[in-house]
């Protein structure tokens, strides 16, 4: 990225690091249990309430506590299950309907980041009904208090339960993007790791590297504070020493409200010191390829870490040393390369795999652009790339055969005489 551009970003993200102490970040109250619900939509006024999920969840029937709670309370409740993995635009807009037709005053979101994000979108768009989703994409453009949302996280990942994001999907325009205000952050957040305990071990693994890349990239970022800070490093440490518990076993009690711990200290850290390229990278395959988001975040995490070198190394460390993999005296480079290592192998050992077969070498130049303009200014990263820059990830996690497609394409357009080494069979 040229000098410019990079005084730009740096400008721009000094200005909103400056802005933090005076921005209204808050945490969603928390709710303790179940059972307790009807007494707090008693207390917000709310005799109906939109509850928002997924195919997934109600044919495992984890709805059925809440709905059962609710209507033995005198509350209605009607339900939006038709989220999708990646929630649309469209899932919005349904849910949205059922929200006006049935004058619900409230939200319940109960499900992954997908029914939260739907959720959020429902509220944004109940309180703005005259903007769509995409004209709130970005920062600070949805400003109304939304209708009472309470989240109830069914996977240990996203921490969209007190994240002030909500990523909506366009899929006609093949784009993911991220509508980020502080009204969006829920009122409510309830959680409960037995609504975490019929996740299969990919999805604990998946989501639970998604929660690993949030406090990582926001630790690592250049806009923490010291809440931020200590939250990431608790969320490390919880992570290395649980998640490979929880994937061993997903009826382990203490594993699992530890990562439902680690996931909404990892949230509480990025919502105020953001993401980074690898979530930026990610998105954009979730908008062309519709790829889930931890497995995308799993794959690229380590390429990105090794990519920012000694950027990090320090900082890494820090990482290392709350995941008890180095202590104060270990070298910085060696226990930022052991933590990178110790990520590779959990992925390995989750049968993570390294490549995204789906990325097509056609496709770079369109996801390379989308990536570099959802980080670029925003996103305070150690090291600042552009479009091109970025494109080196990808090629890094394509499978074998596409790498080679891609730089075939990429020497044909450069003319170069460098020869292509021999084309995997
Ligand atoms: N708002 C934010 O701050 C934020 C942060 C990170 C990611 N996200 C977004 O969240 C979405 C990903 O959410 P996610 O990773 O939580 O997954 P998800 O909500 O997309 O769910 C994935 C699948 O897991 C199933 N599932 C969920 N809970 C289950 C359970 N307890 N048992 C069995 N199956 C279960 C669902 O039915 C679904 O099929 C992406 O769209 C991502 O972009 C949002
Ligand atoms: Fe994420």
């Amino acid at each position: 990225m040229n000098w410019i551009n990079q005084l730009y970003c740096r400008a721009f993200q000094s200005c909103f690091r400056l802005a933090i102490p005076f921005l209204p970040y808050r945490k969603p109250q928390q709710i303790a249990r179940i059972e307790d619900l009807p007494h707090v939509l008693d207390q917000e006024n709310c005799q109906c309430v939109l509850l928002v999920s997924d195919p997934g969840i109600v044919k495992l029937g984890l709805h059925q506590p809440v709905v059962h709670t609710l209507s033995q309370n005198g509350i209605t409740v009607i339900c939006y299950d038709k989220t999708q993995v990646n929630p649309t635009v469209s899932n919005v807009e349904e849910a949205l309907a059922l929200y006006q037709q049935h004058h619900c005053k409230g939200l319940i979101a109960l499900g992954g980041g997908s029914s939260i994000d739907c959720a959020k979108g429902v509220g944004a768009r109940v309180v703005r009904p005259h903007t769509s989703l995409h004209r709130m994409r970005g920062v600070l453009k949805v400003w109304r208090r939304l209708p009472v949302l309470i989240a109830i996280p069914t996977t240990a990942g996203t921490g969209s339960e007190c994240t002030l994001a909500a990523v909506i999907t366009d899929p006609k325009a093949q784009t993911k993007y991220a509508i980020n205000d502080f009204p969006l952050i829920p009122k409510y957040a309830l959680l409960d790791a037995r609504m975490t305990f019929s996740m299969p071990p990919f999805l604990t693994a998946t989501t639970g590297l998604d929660a690993l890349t949030h406090a990582v990239e926001a630790y690592i970022g250049r806009s923490t504070t010291q809440d931020t800070r200590e939250a990431a490093l608790k969320a490390i440490h919880l992570i290395f020493a649980f998640l490979p518990r929880a994937h061993a076993n997903g009826q382990d009690q203490k594993a699992r409200e530890s990562m439902a711990q680690a996931a909404y200290l990892a949230g509480l850290a990025f919502t105020k010191s953001y993401v980074g390229y690898v979530h930026a990278l990610a998105h954009a395959l979730g908008g062309v390829y519709g790829s889930a988001h931890g497995l995308a975040n799993a794959v690229l995490l380590p390429v990105v870490l090794r990519g920012y070198g000694s950027a990090i190394h320090q900082k890494l460390k820090d990482c290392a040393i709350a995941a008890g993999l180095a202590d104060s005296n270990t070298d910085p480079q060696a226990a930022a390369l052991h933590f990178i290592e110790s990520i590779e192998a959990m992925n390995r050992c989750f049968a993570i795999p390294s490549s995204i077969p789906e990325i097509q070498p056609q496709d770079l130049p369109y996801l390379c652009a989308h990536a570099a303009k959802e980080a670029n200014p925003l996103y305070p990263v150690p090291v600042l790339y552009n479009a091109r820059q970025l494109e080196v990830f990808y090629r890094a996690v394509m499978k074998e055969e596409t790498q080679w497609k891609a730089m075939k394409s990429m020497q044909l357009s450069t003319n170069s005489a460098q020869p292509l080494p021999a084309e995997p069979r």
